[in-house]
């Protein structure tokens, strides 16, 4: 028995106050903006994620050992634009309503200066795709600032997949300014509705991110999302480039590609297409 203090029975008296009614920790991860930190889960280098029925998924470490059985309910993750630069702020798109699935999604970009400000603010930058619910997104994403993987002040990449509430993600490994990355989303195999797909930084190791039995991923878009931004200072100088952007579908062609935009145009921060289609396209993101 420790000896009470009038500091013991104080912390005692704070703690049934806090425990009484907690706050769930609500963790930033991108496409979908602040979830439930309980429902956030880190692969483990080498693994992946399968889904096992409708509403189970299991992670598996990199000798296919199932560690972690993970429930999710359908949600939307694209998290909608609000005032103050919240969510995703500036994108371009397309969306395959064809009969061929989209089985490759490459684009190019690089790490652009820090922001010249830093006070906390996340800034994510990613090609994407997602099925027709809009309730699952499989990214390879650079982000600047704090997310439910870490970081800071510093660039940083990593590989996530979400579905309904549930999300998942690589380890995040660093990177810096001027470093080019290969942002790749492959389809590797399919059978009926159940897909299976791989997204990595192909020039990046320890980025590569599997999930197999998933739904079609139809939804391709090029993103700027961004969260406890002020001011223009907050976002990276000059633009970002999203080049070589490659399309094709599993039965070998490119598809017939015109991208959607989405500007931020209040804020001074433009989607452009510089080149269209889906060969070697190019989308410049201007802050
Ligand atoms: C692409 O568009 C941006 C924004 O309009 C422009 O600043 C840039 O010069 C263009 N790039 C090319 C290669 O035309």
């Amino acid at each position: 028995m420790h000896k009470l203090t009038v500091a013991s029975i104080l912390i005692g008296f704070l703690a049934s106050f806090t425990t009484a009614a907690p706050t769930p920790a609500k963790v930033l991860v991108p496409g979908a903006g602040f979830r439930l930190a309980s429902t956030v889960h880190q692969v483990p280098d080498g693994g992946s994620l399968a889904h096992i029925d409708e509403s189970t998924i299991h992670v598996l470490d990199a000798a296919g050992a199932v560690v972690k059985a993970v429930t999710h309910t359908p949600t939307k993750v694209k998290s909608a634009v609000e005032p103050l630069e919240t969510g995703w702020v500036a994108y371009a798109s397309w969306l395959n309503t064809g009969s061929s699935p989209i089985s490759s999604f490459k684009t190019t970009f690089t790490v652009p200066p820090v922001p010249a400000a830093n006070h906390g603010q996340t800034v994510f930058l990613f090609n994407s795709i997602e099925p027709n619910s809009g309730d699952a997104i499989l990214q390879p994403v650079l982000q600047f600032g704090p997310s439910a993987a870490g970081g800071g002040s510093f660039w940083a990449v990593a590989s996530w997949y979400l579905v309904g509430d549930s999300t998942f993600f690589t380890n995040p490994i660093r990177t810096s300014a001027g470093a080019t990355l290969d942002g790749v989303i492959t389809l590797t195999s399919s059978s009926g509705s159940s897909f299976n797909y791989v997204t990595s930084f192909s020039n990046i190791a320890g980025t590569s991110l599997t999930a197999t039995g998933s739904a079609q991923l139809t939804w391709a878009t090029e993103t700027l999302e961004a969260y406890g931004v002020t001011t223009k200072a907050d976002y990276p100088a000059g633009s970002t480039v999203f080049s070589a952007i490659d399309l094709v579908l599993s039965n070998g062609n490119a598809p017939s590609v015109s991208w959607s935009t989405v500007s931020d145009s209040p804020d001074g921060i433009s989607t452009k297409v510089n080149t269209s289609g889906a060969t070697n396209a190019e989308i410049t993101i201007t802050y």
